[in-house]
């Protein structure tokens, strides 16, 4: 198949033009080499947090996280934490986690429940949706000093298809003019259906965007994760660009690399995959080449005997990775089955560090021989029932962030890139098609650190 430079690959030929499988025409941003500054100058940081972060819409967290009223968790990112928490009238609130009287963080752990928010400083109390409730020996405070009877600050908050979004603009325009997908891209995966069942954050030694970067494209996986090549078609994969920054790539899974010279045998990874699908590779005498359609069929009637809803997905949904970049720091791997929810996340002080925050997502299925699949890597022993929420993991520069092979190749490789970028050598990427998304995504960027978004 040639490659076409002004389509790309694309999966499916016969999707309907308005089928969520169909290549998206959005126009590509004009070619051209952007400045390398942004990768680990502090004044670029500085713009970032001055014009961006505090501008967007950022993903918080998910709905499934907040079950009861008093339930919340914390989200921090840059220099703030929010404590965002479930309220009897008001529901999802997100509040700036400081407090009013001297600035002490109202929440120091990652989530938990509570009737209301007391202060480990001095005391002071606020309803969960941070309206002042007591202020301590108030009557040595004098009048005019606590006259407007200080609150915890309230930042926007609102949710979509089970992800929670904040953002600190008052004035930003609504979430939904914000999403740049299709209706109903994210709802088909009823991903307010999906429980945390592992959540790990690691910081690398790199900007976030090094990390964005490197998750928004498969042209690297020859070189740096050769082994998905038997499972993968890291090549034939279809890149589409979307309103507002945002972006998708299918990847087709269940399907050997076009790079691979043998695409007949069935090899351990394929074997394990169609294990996933409730198969028995021992009695599949078919070439690899159709494995995929088959084991996108077992899959459909798997999910009908175990009574779970897959008739919101097309067939390529049921094996593929549609892996869905949502502006400016999150990309969601979408399956059948669960999601892989990532969001890069900077440092406070530091442009050369950031946070990988990985949460894994499962849809629980009510018949226990429903397994979660191989590929997700959940250690042994992980409860998938929905009713435990798992701590979360952390690992720190330079360890090796133990989310599999694949995570932990790019965590030993991004660092090395990071300080390439500074070389008086490199004068910034030369990007392909396969590479299209940073292009959008660095457009998107660059509107908002000029000040015309
Ligand atoms: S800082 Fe919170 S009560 Fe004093
Ligand atoms: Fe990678």
């Amino acid at each position: 198949m040639a490659y076409n430079l002004q389509t790309g690959w694309v999966v499916n030929e016969q999707a309907p033009p308005d089928s969520l499988e169909a290549k998206s025409r959005h126009p590509a941003p004009p070619i051209r080499r952007i400045d390398k500054e942004r990768y680990f100058s502090r004044e670029w940081m500085q713009r970032e947090w001055d014009r961006l972060w505090t501008r967007t819409w950022l993903i918080a967290g998910v709905t499934s996280d907040l079950r009861e009223p008093g339930d919340y968790f914390t989200f921090d990112i840059g220099p703030e934490s929010f404590i965002i928490t479930l309220t009897p009238e008001d529901g999802i609130v997100a509040l700036y986690n400081v407090c009013p009287h001297r600035g002490n963080r109202l929440v120091h752990n990652d989530f938990g429940s509570l009737p209301n928010f007391t202060c480990s400083f001095h005391s002071w109390q606020f309803k969960l949706d941070g309206e002042l409730i007591r202020i301590t020996d108030e009557e040595t405070f004098r009048p005019e000093v606590v006259a407007h009877r200080p609150c915890l600050r309230r930042a926007r908050c609102e949710t979509r298809a089970g992800l929670i979004f904040i953002n600190m603009d008052e004035n930003a325009g609504p979430l939904d003019e914000f999403i740049g997908l299709p209706d109903g891209y994210l709802e088909h995966y009823h991903l307010d259906e999906m429980f945390v069942v592992r959540h790990h954050i690691s910081e690398w030694a790199a900007n976030w965007k090094t990390g964005v970067d490197a998750f928004y494209e498969t042209y690297h996986l020859h070189a740096v994760h050769p082994e998905t090549q038997t499972v993968m078609n890291d090549m034939q994969v279809q890149c589409d660009l979307y309103p507002n920054g945002f972006s998708r790539m299918i990847v087709p899974l269940a399907a050997k690399s076009a790079r691979v010279a043998d695409q007949d045998s069935v090899d351990a990874g394929l074997a394990s995959m169609m294990r996933d699908a409730g198969m028995d590779p021992d009695t599949y005498t078919g070439s690899a080449r159709e494995l995929r359609q088959v084991i996108q069929q077992a899959k459909r009637e798997r999910a009908a005997r175990c009574g779970i809803d897959y008739s919101d997905l097309l067939d390529g949904q049921l094996t593929d990775s549609w892996a869905t970049g949502i502006f400016p720091n999150v990309q969601i791997g979408l399956h059948a089955e669960g999601a892989f929810l990532m969001r890069f996340l900077p440092h406070p002080t530091d442009p050369e560090r950031f946070y990988y925050n990985t949460m894994t997502l499962w849809r629980p299925c009510p018949d226990p021989s429903y397994k979660v699949p191989d590929w997700m890597g959940l250690p042994e022993g992980t409860d998938v029932s929905g009713e435990t929420r798992p701590d979360i993991e952390r690992t720190g520069i330079g360890e090796p962030p133990n989310l599999g092979l694949v995570l932990d190749q790019d965590s030993e490789l991004l660092p090395i890139v990071q300080q390439g970028l500074h070389s008086r050598a490199f004068e910034g990427p030369l990007w392909s098609e396969q590479e299209i998304r940073l292009r959008h995504f660095h457009a998107e960027l660059d509107g908002y650190i000029n000040g015309e978004k």
